[in-house]
């Protein structure tokens, strides 16, 4: 049925109506209504003249039943051919309900986590009229000044691939006819995250091993749990930019992964293709980047305007369009658009399923799992009845702008908890928070400073919340330096002087290169964007209602200038041993470690790892091993770990890391409890990309590490051989 019908439907099509549904514009009918200046659409009129026309396929970035409705009514009954519009947006990580941005949830080890929250954010965004959401990003981010780090899910690919599919399995749900399964789109296809420099819309020069190795496992893992749709990165690679490869496009994403969906240009990223240097003109874009495997372009018009033509000049193949509609066609039935074209278009829905309180609460548990306790002198956790005075001092004390995060531009502005809002809901006594802005985030306060050293004197304690903005992270918003800006590091240090005991509550989009006042802190909590129940999950935390469990997707360096820093890194000839250091690869004054490695985590309770045992030290080429270790809660509290195995393969045919993250494991055990974890590993948890990009293992020996963060651990050995 559904194969005929698309058949029938590109059997009736004209040129231009298949340019049409190979168009995807910005909604003009709903709130957030950004004009379309790049193709002349201004309004709901003149967008509407576009829908009858049968010109557009798919409208993206506006939410609302109401305008959703009339947009349809309009392309099911006016249009010749009646066929259904498509609704995406970006919805990254909330619509109303805001959850914590994307790479602070990753924080949390817990995939399963994230696949409730996508979840629930597929509930919303669905109740509200969209179809799809432009996400995961799932782009492995090497360089943490680059901006959109926020997106994803850190530097790790292991890490990055179990996120892509958790989130793909959340959003679309169990079966995409349901008209709350929300379509995912696993984007920036691909290396992204390898922008040089971390230069926004930078080029990747990279190898094939690299590409391979590190940036396409998360898309391969997301396709694999069902994602029907990516988009071609801004970027370059080696020399192409992503739109217009066919390689990447066609051969790698469709002969090899066997994606079967459809790929969306970004934001007139064809068009861009004539700034790139790589197109002549708009046209020449247009060719370049169908015929490379674009199918759906996004806002600038160029296939509307230049598809016809093309085909009729015979420059394009009319088999080429057709291939493209049939996929988007394809992505359509397979959703039940054409039975059921109101799907997700229900007033009574919109009104029951956003930003209920079952979604702020689960925002809140994501919130308090989302945040990563650096380190503690034993300052943390406080008793909120020990009735101390506490000085809540810096920009984000009361700040209800900035604790969403960046691309939550549906969420209500200023509905998220601050800090203050939240302590004071959990003090007794809320009169003994006192609170000093000290400085703004990014200029100084008139005698802001010295307010604040004197509130800090006032107090038993002081908590300094400190950081980015939401707009010093995202799209465009690559940093030279990943520094507390210089204001709120003079606040920090003016603050430290004082000798009061100081927690540093971070507000950032990335890691951060920490020092002076900021790093002597008693206790450092990252507290990334948390979202709408921001206030209230720091508060849970600062006051040990709950136990923070979560763990630094990315590391934390001692310099900036230590950038692009990843605890995978590759080994040296000359690498630092026994703190031997001359002709040693490092940077004059910083060594190759990290401030807070990959991984690091602590918790209010304290676990020991112990008695790792391997079922042997031999791994016969088709067989598996079987590693254990003890792990004991030492602490007073239930507490959580994450316990990770890594390895490193010590001789192959390509050097290979210094360390491989393999398994994780969350564990959550009652004060004095112990459990025996139990990991199993075969060859191909030893494989990598080799010489022509073949995928290989190779006999010889490998290291082991079971541990709480990628810095130490348990350590062991074990040989691949290659007879059974
Ligand atoms: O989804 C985004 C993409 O990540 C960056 N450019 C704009 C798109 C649509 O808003």
């Amino acid at each position: 049925g559904e194969v005929a019908r698309v058949d029938d439907l590109i059997a009736r099509m004209t040129i231009e109506e298949k340019a049409g549904q190979m168009t995807c514009l910005a909604d003009s009918f709903r709130p957030y209504n950004p004009p379309n200046p790049q193709v002349g659409i201004q309004n709901e009129k003149d967008l509407a003249a576009e829908i009858r026309k049968g010109r557009v396929g798919c409208l993206f970035n506006g939410i609302g039943v109401a305008g959703a409705r009339r947009a349809q009514d309009i392309a099911l009954r006016q249009s010749r051919l009646g066929i259904p519009l498509l609704f995406a947006g970006d919805v990254i990580h909330g619509l109303k309900t805001i959850f914590p941005v994307t790479l602070a949830e990753s924080a949390s080890f817990d995939p399963a986590l994230a696949e409730r929250t996508a979840r629930a954010m597929a509930v919303e965004a669905t109740a509200a009229g969209l179809h799809l959401t432009f996400a995961p990003m799932v782009d492995v981010a090497r360089d943490q000044r680059w901006g959109r780090v926020v997106e994803g899910a850190g530097e790790d690919v292991t890490l990055g691939s179990l996120f892509a599919a958790a989130r793909v399995r959340g959003f679309q749900g169990r079966d995409l006819r349901r008209d709350d399964s929300l379509l995912a789109c696993p984007k920036h296809f691909a290396a992204y995250g390898a922008v040089a420099g971390g230069l926004e819309y930078g080029s990747v020069d990279i190898s094939e091993e690299t590409l391979r190795e590190t940036h396409l496992p998360p898309f391969g893992s997301a396709f694999a749990a069902g994602a029907l749709t990516t988009m071609a990165a801004f970027s370059e690679i080696n020399g192409i930019p992503a739109t217009a490869d066919r390689d990447l496009l066609t051969d790698l994403l469709r002969g090899e992964m066997k994606f079967r969906g459809f790929v969306f240009s970004d934001y007139t990223a064809d068009e861009e293709l004539v700034a790139h240097g790589f197109a002549e003109d708009e046209r020449d874009a247009t060719r370049l980047a169908i015929l490379a495997g674009v199918d759906m372009s996004m806002q600038s018009g160029l296939y509307i305007r230049h598809i016809p033509d093309l085909v009729k000049s015979g420059a394009v193949p009319m088999e080429t369009v057709d291939v493209a509609v049939r996929r988007i066609l394809y992505v359509k039935t397979a959703i039940g658009l054409f039975e059921n074209p109101y799907r997700s278009l229900n007033e009574e829905a919109e009104k029951a399923r956003i930003f209920t309180s079952a979604h702020r609460a689960l925002a809140r548990e994501a919130a308090t799992r989302s945040i990563v306790l650096l380190q503690n002198s034993g300052v943390l956790p406080l008793d909120p009845a020990r009735g101390q005075t506490i000085a809540l001092i810096g920009p984000f004390a009361e700040d209800r702008m900035n604790v969403y995060g960046p691309w939550a531009f549906y969420g209500d502005k200023g509905k998220g908890v601050d800090i203050a809002t939240g302590l004071r809901a959990a003090m007794p006594d809320p009169a003994r928070l006192l609170i000093a802005p000290g400085s703004g985030i990014l200029t100084p306060i008139d005698g802001g400073v010295a307010k604040a050293v004197e509130t800090a004197k006032a107090a038993d304690i002081v908590i300094l919340a400190l950081g980015e903005s939401q707009d010093m992270s995202g799209e465009a918003q690559s940093r030279t330096a990943i520094e507390i800006p210089v204001v709120q590091q003079a606040l920090a240090d003016a603050v430290a002087a004082t000798g009061k005991p100081v927690i540093v509550l971070l507000r950032h989009g990335r890691a951060l290169a920490l020092h002076d006042g900021v790093a002597n802190a008693q206790a450092i909590l990252a507290t990334w964007f948390l979202g709408s129940e921001s206030g209230h999950a720091i508060a849970d935390i600062i006051f040990g209602k709950k136990n923070p469990s979560a763990k630094l997707p990315v590391s934390f360096p001692w310099e900036s200038g230590q950038e692009p820093f990843f605890y995978d890194r590759k080994s040296t000839g000359r690498p630092v041993i026994d703190n031997r250091t001359e002709y040693r690869s490092r940077y004059a004054t910083t060594d190759n470690s990290a401030r807070y490695p990959f991984g690091h985590g602590l918790s209010y309770s304290e676990f020991a790892l112990e008695g790792l045992k391997l079922s042997d030290t031999a791994l016969r080429w088709d067989r598996a091993i079987e590693i254990t270790a003890r792990l004991t809660n030492k602490g007073a509290r239930k507490g959580s770990e994450v316990v990770q195995l890594y390895i490193r393969d010590r001789v192959a045919s390509r050097t290979r890391p210094i360390r491989e993250l393999k398994r994780i494991q969350r564990v959550t055990l009652a004060p004095g409890e112990s459990k025996t974890l139990r990991f199993s590993l075969s060859r191909a948890d030893l494989q990598f990309v080799g010489a022509g990009s073949r995928i290989i293992a190779e006999p010889g020996a490998f290291d082991l590490w079971v541990g709480q963060s990628s810095v130490g651990g348990l350590k062991g050995t074990f040989t691949l051989y290659a007879e059974g």
